[in-house]
């Protein structure tokens, strides 16, 4: 209901309806908006329904909200976290911001390993919110084994801290099939063809999907991967690459973070840096929408869809992670 009075005779325009305050950010979590990006579809002869699932309205601005809350209230709920003790993970930047900050305002120090290809006002993000970070060489992920040793490096380094593992936590996956899937679903009214995500740790693409798959089996899973071009290699350690997603095409179990259903895509696709770039670039412009650069990717995954002729009409969700504002030093957006 709207009050469309005020005792000066002004426009009020707030609802009248009250909102609960809430007393804890952990509540402000989840809930997230679809937005369909209708400029940006039509302007290049798309005629698919292309939504954008906004997860940067969560309170720490990216879908990782989501799975550091599930994390830490599992932890806390099986007596494996206790304020004093500290929380240790490997994030490429929206975890650690996100684990940071509940973190801090339970009084649990924070510890994160982070690649030094990270966004600087990731780190920035992170450090200011009381945790303390761990550079390390983007390099080691060439290394088919990298991501294994860094776990054990973790492991001997912080013996007492509770590792919150978000590439192997069950929770991850768990909490988008509990609350990212059913949202997309409701939201929808069903009316969903297509869910685009990238791949990090792989929880939004194996919890979601399979949550939307099990509504509709016809629903098509489509992953958003980095191009070769865009990964680190021996002769280029630091190229300009898409923050937080892997490729998963073509590589072994022991290479793919275990929160990824290896049976959850039904379709993979690859996408460079420039051209998610590019995305992320022309949504700003064309919708307002700021979004980071593995939105890019799976926007750009999800506009590929939306052009093909057969899914005229059809509904193309695609996942944006998180904001802009994080890769302003990134060179994203110029
Ligand atoms: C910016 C960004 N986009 C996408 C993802 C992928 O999400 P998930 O870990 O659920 O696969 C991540 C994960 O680290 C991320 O940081």
């Amino acid at each position: 209901m709207t009050d469309t009075t005020s005792t000066r005779g002004q426009e009020v325009r707030a609802s009248s309806t009250p909102r609960p305050i809430v007393r804890d950010i952990t509540e402000l979590i989840g809930e997230t908006p679809l937005l369909e990006l209708h400029r940006f579809a039509e302007s290049r002869g798309a005629h698919a329904r292309l939504l954008a699932k906004v997860e940067f309205t969560n309170p720490l601005s990216s879908v990782k909200d989501r799975i550091a809350w599930a994390i830490i209230r599992d932890a806390e709920d099986r007596g494996l976290l206790y304020p004093g003790r500290s929380i240790v993970d490997i994030t490429s930047g929206n975890t650690g911001i996100a684990l940071a900050a509940i973190a801090a305002s339970r009084g649990y120090p924070a510890k994160f390993y982070l690649g030094d290809n990270t966004s600087p006002d990731k780190k920035k993000i992170i450090e200011s919110l009381g945790a303390e970070v761990v550079s390390v060489p983007n390099s080691i992920f060439i290394d088919p084994e990298g991501l294994a040793k860094l776990v054990e490096q973790i492991e001997t380094e912080n013996p007492d801290a509770y590792f919150t593992n978000q590439l192997a936590n069950p929770v991850n996956p768990q909490e988008h099939y509990a609350t990212t899937g059913p949202e997309i679903w409701r939201d929808t009214e069903g009316r969903i063809d297509f869910f685009v995500a990238g791949v990090g740790t792989g929880g939004t693409v194996s919890g979601a999907g399979r949550y939307l798959k099990e509504q509709n089996e016809n629903i098509r899973i489509v992953v958003s991967e980095p191009g070769d071009v865009s990964l680190p290699s021996e002769e280029n350690p630091y190229p300009a690459e898409i923050d937080g997603v892997h490729k998963v095409e073509g590589l072994d179990d022991e290479q793919l973070p275990p929160n990824y259903d290896r049976e959850i895509a039904d379709e993979i696709q690859q996408v460079d840096a420039e051209e998610a770039y590019e995305k992320a670039r022309a949504v700003l412009r064309e919708e307002g929408l700021f979004v980071g650069s593995s939105a890019g990717g799976t926007l750009t995954v999800a506009l590929r869809l939306a052009q093909r002729p057969e899914n005229a009409g059809k509904t193309i969700v695609a996942i944006i992670p998180d904001t802009g504002e994080r890769y302003l030093s990134a060179g994203v957006f110029g």
